[in-house]
């Protein structure tokens, strides 16, 4: 299996290093930074024997490394300042985006596409009109962060492991993103017999904004550990065929009552890329709340759309 990283930074090298350390395949980091990408893809293979591993890892500038990549997992992008929006970074990503995108289909035409590259939804978006790959080969990294983050959260509140907490985030990876408290559950415990109302509140506004929250922390840059493992677990899922459930970024049509939209929701992940969209049985509350969070994405696809004319 052959995986190509676009983009070195903290997001694709880390994701590099845990597709390698994992065993899932061998690595091709790509970066504009040429440099970057070679010295970091040369620390990891150097790496390799202490930790244990055979992949081979390859920093490159070039594309033609990429060819024939089983899958490409798209990170190359400006990341957001404190105080700033993801959305806010459509303009300048949407250009990279798309010379990336036009450029990994060409030498790599039968890839599936993970993209990470923020504004995700819309990143997304334009990854499958530039591509015009099938839709089960076209899927956003985002529900798998916020997810992890929700679990996280629920562990630290009750002391408990965040393994054992099985929760969702749907919707789009912004500030309307939609928590699941309601399915939330600690080793088949439902959330609610475990924690109090009020709680449960405080702790999916946190996770609403936790993307914000490690930003104004760091400075500089964004979150990158757990981003990085989202991304493996959705590369494993796929590269071993695993038929994992996992909210990923997909493009809807008609499922949830929405369309022509790409949005987090559950997916059955497996060889097939995005195999099929599960379709959960939502509160009127919460149908209301996924529908304003396709309403928030469609909006920045419409200003993506009118910058391109
Ligand atoms: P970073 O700044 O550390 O790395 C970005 C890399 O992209 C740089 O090495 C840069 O040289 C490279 N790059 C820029 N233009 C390029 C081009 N045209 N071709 C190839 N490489 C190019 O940023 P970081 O932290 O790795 O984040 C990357 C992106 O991922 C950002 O847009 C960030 O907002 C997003 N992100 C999304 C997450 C999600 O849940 N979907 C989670 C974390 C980050
Ligand atoms: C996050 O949520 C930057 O979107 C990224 O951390």
């Amino acid at each position: 299996m052959k995986v190509t990283v676009i983009g070195a930074g903290f997001v694709g090298a880390t994701t590099a290093q845990r597709i390698a350390e994992a065993g899932l395949a061998d690595v091709v980091v790509l970066d504009v930074a040429d440099g970057i990408a070679k010295g970091k893809g040369l620390d990891l293979q150097q790496a390799a024997p202490v930790v244990g591993h055979s992949q081979r890892i390859l920093g490159t500038g070039d594309y033609s490394d990429c060819a024939d990549s089983d899958l490409v997992v798209m990170t190359a992008g400006v990341p957001r300042k404190p105080g700033m929006s993801r959305d806010e970074l459509l303009e300048v990503n949407a250009k990279i985006v798309t010379e990336c995108m036009e450029k990994s289909a060409e030498v790599a035409p039968n890839s599936m596409v993970i993209m990470v590259t923020n504004p995700l939804d819309v990143t997304t978006y334009i990854a499958g009109k530039v591509t015009g790959f099938s839709k089960n080969r076209i899927m956003g990294m985002a529900g798998v962060l916020d997810s992890t983050r929700f679990r996280a959260f629920i562990g630290m509140e009750l002391g408990v492991s965040g393994e054992d907490v099985s929760a969702m985030v749907l919707g789009g990876h912004g500030d309307s993103m939609v928590p699941m408290p309601r399915s939330a559950t600690v080793s088949g415990i439902p959330l609610s017999d475990l924690m109090d109302q009020e709680s449960i509140d405080k702790i999916v506004e946190r996770t609403r904004v936790a993307g914000g929250e490690i930003v104004s922390l760091l400075g500089t840059g964004s979150a990158f550990y757990a981003p990085a493992a989202g991304v493996e677990q959705m590369a494993a899922a796929i590269l071993r065929d695993e038929k994992r459930i996992l909210p990923v970024s997909v493009l809807l049509e008609g499922e949830y009552g929405l369309s022509d939209v790409y949005l987090g929701v559950p997916v059955k992940l497996g060889a097939g890329g995005a195999e099929q969209i599960i379709e959960v049985t939502l509160t009127d509350e919460e149908s209301e709340a996924l529908k304003a969070s396709a309403e928030a994405v469609k909006q920045v696809v419409a200003e993506y759309e009118a910058m391109v004319g």
